[in-house]
Order: structure tokens, then C-alpha cells, then sequence
């Protein structure tokens, strides 16, 4: 984030889709029988239509096609509790606007870099404080998973928001499996460690700073809770690398950092774990990490955001920031009595 001199971002106004093409789109899906998630196209198949209908230039532009081709239809259900009346931020936006420091510190650096990341075969290891550790072979259990799609507001700690339709499985689903024992009380996450295919795990000037491996971490009634995700998906299909792929976590009541990628081993402590954001910056960036527009970073207010989705030609572009970002009905119980501001 913003400790380390980072170039200003190369966002400009034809990577955002306006809501309007965005809803034209989705109709064109529509007349044509396929919702979001129509597997009954290919992915790259569906890319072209986009294009060849609307004339649309933003996934060439940006190179996103060959990002889009690299991943896979899933299949998927809509719970009505997680849809949202908002439309989601261009695709193309989402998948070329990221921060995954180990390809790079500029937005733009995960999309360029992350397309060779090998991410079959992938296993998670669940350790620690369980009855039954297991190591999961991440493309075989995903075969018998019923995803859902979520689609969440997507708040940074740099004060810029985007809405994605992610796809996924609860998180307490995994650390139920394994049965947590009477002393887990925190969970650990950890993202791969691979120099040799993670650029910015060989430079430090390239990885912004960072130790690596990147690790993350909640109490473990904050994996438990329901709105927690673990993503394997956006928009219809399997996860970019430059998102995370194969697995990501999703907290979407929390800054965008918790939402650990790439990741490899799970494990429940008694200790509340190390993050790596905290670590390097302890002032600024909390362990709890809840959106809050009334605690500001110690650089810049938190109370309003830029709404990449909407900036550009429509719209201000800025807005305010909810508490929780929107989900307060939700989460707020989980942290009753507790000073906000102490525990950033
Ligand atoms: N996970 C790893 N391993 N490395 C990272 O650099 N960046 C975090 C989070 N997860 C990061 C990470 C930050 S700062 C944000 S805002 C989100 O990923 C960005 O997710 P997105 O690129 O899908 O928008």
C-alpha cells in the first residue's frame, strides 16, 4: 500500500465501464439465454461475444483477454442474500487494477506478471489446533463444492472501492472439517512462497518491502462468520492469478489487505498470528482492519472512497464509506464492547 513510493495508478477513463454498457451487456447475456454464469459458452467464447456486440476495446487494451482465456466457467448458484442492487465493476477493471505485491507494487504489475503462475497443482494444508490436520488437494475438492456467487463491495485501505461478483464456499466450511479443538481462538493464512515465479519475492524493491511469505489472519469467530468467503472464483469463472488464484479469502466487512491470495496453509493458534501489513507498519494498518469511516488512516480519511466502477465519465466518483462497508447488520456483534479505534 502506500509506504513505499508507488507510481500514481494508470487507470484512465476507457478501462471503466459505465453502468449503462455494463447493464447492456448483462441484457445481450440475457436475450441470448445465458446469465453470469453461462458455462454453456466458453470463456473465451463469451469474451469475443462481448467484444464483437459492443464493439468494446477495454480487454485488448489492457491485455485482459489472454487473462480472461486462462480461466475456466464454473457452475454456480445466486443466493438472493448476496446479490447486491449495484452493478458490478467491469471485469476488466477488476482483473488489471491490483495489488498482489509479490508480482510487483504497481496496480498494473499483477496482470502483466502473474500469467505464467502455475496454480495446478495446488494444495492447503490445515494444521495446528484441529482434530483432523488435512491437506487438501485443491482441484479435486473444488469438483464437490457448491459454489455460491456473493457479490460484495470490495473496500482498500487506499480509499478506492469496487463491487465483484465473487464465487466460493464459506470459509467455516473448510475449518469446520478439520474441527478446530477447544484451544483454537485465531487462524492463520499464509499465500505460497515461490521466488522463482514470484518476482517480488526475490527483490525487495520489487515487492515493496514486504517479508514474505505474505500471511493473514482472523480471530476464529471472524472465519466462522457466514459472510466470510473462501473465493475460488470471480465473474463467472475460475480466479486470475493477478486475484489469487487458485483461493482467496473474502471478508468483505474488512480493508482489502485481510483478503489474503494464493493461498497454501491454514492454521488455528491460541496466539493471535502475525500480518504482514502489521508488521511492516503496525500505526497504519491494524489487525482487525474493519472498514471504518470514522478512524482514519493516520495519512488520509477513511470516510469517503473512489468508486473505480463509476469514475471516469459517470458519476463523481467518490462516495461515502459505510461502517463495516454496508455489512454493520451483519458483523457489528462480533466486536461489541470492543474500542474501535485501539483495535484498528
Ligand atoms: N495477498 C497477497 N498474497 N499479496 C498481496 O499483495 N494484497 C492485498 C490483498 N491480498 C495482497 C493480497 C490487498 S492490499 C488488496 S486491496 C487485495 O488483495 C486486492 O485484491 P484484488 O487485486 O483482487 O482487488
Amino acid at each position: 500500500m502506500l509506504i513505499y513510493n508507488k507510481k500514481k495508478s494508470h487507470l484512465s477513463e476507457n478501462q471503466v465501464t459505465p453502468e449503462s454498457v455494463y447493464l447492456q451487456r448483462r441484457q445481450i447475456l440475457q436475450g441470448l439465454g445465458l446469465g453470469l454464469g453461462a458455462a454453456a459458452l466458453s470463456a473465451p467464447a463469451s469474451a469475443g461475444l462481448f467484444d464483437a456486440l459492443l464493439g468494446s476495446k477495454e480487454t485488448k487494451e489492457q491485455g485482459a483477454k489472454e487473462v480472461i482465456a486462462s480461466t475456466e466457467p464454473l457452475t454456480f448458484s445466486q443466493p438472493k442474500a448476496y446479490q447486491l442492487d449495484i452493478a458490478p465493476t467491469a471485469e476488466g477493471v477488476a482483473t488489471t487494477y491490483n495489488n498482489f505485491y509479490e508480482f510487483g507494487a504497481d496496480k498494473s504489475d499483477p496482470a502483466r506478471y502473474a500469467q505464467q503462475f502455475k496454480t495446478k497443482p495446488w494444495t492447503i494444508t490445515i494444521s495446528g489446533e484441529v482434530e483432523h490436520p488435512q491437506t487438501i488437494d485443491v482441484w479435486a475438492w473444488l469438483e464437490k463444492q457448491q459454489l455460491e456467487e456473493r457479490i460484495y463491495r470490495h473496500r482498500c485501505v487506499e480509499a478506492w472501492s469496487m463491487v465483484i461478483p465473487w464465487l466460493g464456499v464459506p470459509l467455516s466450511s473448510i475449518i469446520k472439517a478439520a474441527k478446530p479443538t477447544s484451544k483454537a481462538k485465531y487462524v492463520a493464512f499464509e499465500t505460497l512462497y515461490d521466488p522463482k515465479q514470484m518476482r517480488g519475492q526475490s527483490s525487495r524493491f520489487v515487492g515493496g518491502g514486504i517479508e514474505y511469505p505474505y500471511v493473514e489472519g482472523l480471530r476464529l469467530d471472524e472465519a466462522m462468520h457466514p459472510l466470510a468467503l473462501l473465493a475460488v472464483g470471480m465473474y463467472g469463472k475460475t480466479l486470475p492469478p493477478q486475484n489469487g488464484a487458485p483461493v482467496r479469502l473474502v471478508l468483505p466487512w474488512k480493508y482489502g489487505f485481510k483478503g489474503i491470495k494464493s493461498i497454501v496453509n491454514i492454521h488455528l493458534t491460541d496466539k493471535q498470528p502475525p500480518t504482514t501489513w502489521n508488521k511492516l507498519a503496525s500505526y497504519e494498518y491494524g489487525f482487525y482492519a474493519n472498514v471504518n469511516p470514522k478512524v482514519d488512516h493516520p495519512r488520509w480519511s477513511q470516510a469517503t472512497e473512489r468508486v473505480i466502477a463509476e469514475g471516469g465519465l459517470f458519476g463523481s466518483g467518490r462516495q461515502p464509506t459505510l461502517m463495516f462497508n454496508g455489512y454493520e447488520d451483519e458483523v457489528a456483534s462480533l466486536y461489541q464492547g470492543m474500542d474501535l479505534r485501539k483495535f484498528y
